[in-house]
């Protein structure tokens, strides 16, 4: 894994050789974004049933399931993926330690290049959702090849609208605590020589007010069945703003990022993360000493306020309880 916590200003590679070095890694956002976990996740799930087989195996499965499900809880990849995992142990009872970590492995990669097909799909899908040449695309947090298999959702589109030929430029908000978009998007963008600018999340208004931005998208953590999505802290009041200044609000989400088991966004566990990432930065104390925190690292979008929903089957449009479960039983 690219350790994400130190980027832009140093490219580190981490391995892991057993899963509770996967947990801790997903745990401390050495790697972070929802399709990523998810493979992380499966990834991990492979390395701890590793030399194990039958009922052990099985004993193994739900420690290590509960360990790796425990590190984050919004994004329902993790558990989607862990979840794909224990049916192909379950399938496989008779498999010896060996066949069967290679089963586990196998599946884990399949997960990984599915995710990579399901970001090139849903990005023609939305590229073709873009009708202004040039187009400004607004975007929070990193939805984009880091926080994906590669390629991305949100930064999945651009890249295809780019790739459409379209003359493409990204607005990337900072993203307050964690500055997945300063750190990562602008960097991701930078590399594809994809011209990005940077404002702080409070600028937002601003530049829709201004009519600077074609379009808002962003990815998503885990979408209900109801079409309310839960994303990063500070996408809401996003959609808002977009909404108030007529501006297409889009979520770029695979399928696996859709949790048809969850009615509405009310229901989503949301994560709370410790109150140092707001009170201090690199090390040093940025708010007055012992002040007390309120740290969520998710919100939930109301469905009313979602343009459309792009998928890797298509484009789901309102009323999502209907257009959603269409696309879920698409082959
Ligand atoms: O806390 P993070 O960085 O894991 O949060 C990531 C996001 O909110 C992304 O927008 C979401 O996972 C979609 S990534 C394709």
């Amino acid at each position: 894994m690219i350790d994400q916590r130190l980027l832009p200003a140093r490219e580190v590679i981490r391995t892991y050789r057993d899963y509770t070095g996967v947990a801790q890694a997903i745990r401390t956002m050495v790697i972070r974004g929802a399709p990523a976990i998810g493979v992380a996740a499966a990834m991990g799930v492979a390395l701890g049933i590793r030399g194990v087989s039958g009922s052990r195996a099985q004993r193994r499965f739900e420690l290590v399931a509960r360990t790796l499900k425990a590190t984050r809880p919004t994004a329902v990849n993790l558990a989607w993926a862990v979840a794909r995992m224990r049916r192909v142990l379950d399938e496989n009872p008779a498999l010896d330690a060996a066949a069967l970590f290679r089963r586990m492995r196998s599946e884990a990669l399949a997960i990984y290049h599915e995710d990579l097909a399901a970001n090139r799909a849903l990005g023609k899908y939305g590229a073709e959702l873009i009708e202004s040449n040039p187009v400004t695309i607004l975007t929070h947090c990193n939805a984009g090849a880091l926080a994906t298999a590669g390629y991305g959702t949100a930064l999945g589109v651009v890249r295809a609208a780019r790739e459409a030929g379209k003359q493409v430029s990204v607005i990337a908000d900072e993203t307050r605590p964690f500055l997945q978009g300063s750190r990562l998007t602008a960097w991701e963008l930078r590399k594809d020589r994809i011209p990005v600018t940077v404002i702080a999340d409070n600028m937002a208004g601003t530049v829709l007010r201004a009519g600077r931005v074609d379009c808002v998208i962003v990815g998503t953590d885990r979408t209900a069945a109801n079409g309310d999505v839960a994303n990063k802290i500070g996408t809401y009041p996003l959609a808002v703003m977009a909404a108030r200044h007529n501006v297409p609000f889009y979520v770029a989400a695979p399928l696996s990022s859709i949790d048809l088991d969850c009615g509405r966004g009310d229901d989503i566990p949301i994560e709370e993360r410790a109150g140092t990432e707001l009170t201090e930065f690199a090390g040093q104390q940025i708010a007055a000493r012992g002040v007390k925190t309120f740290n969520p690292a998710f919100d939930v979008t109301p469905a009313e306020l979602v343009t459309a929903i792009i998928t890797e089957r298509g484009v789901a449009r309102p009323p999502y309880g209907k257009s959603l479960a269409e696309l879920n039983n698409r082959a």
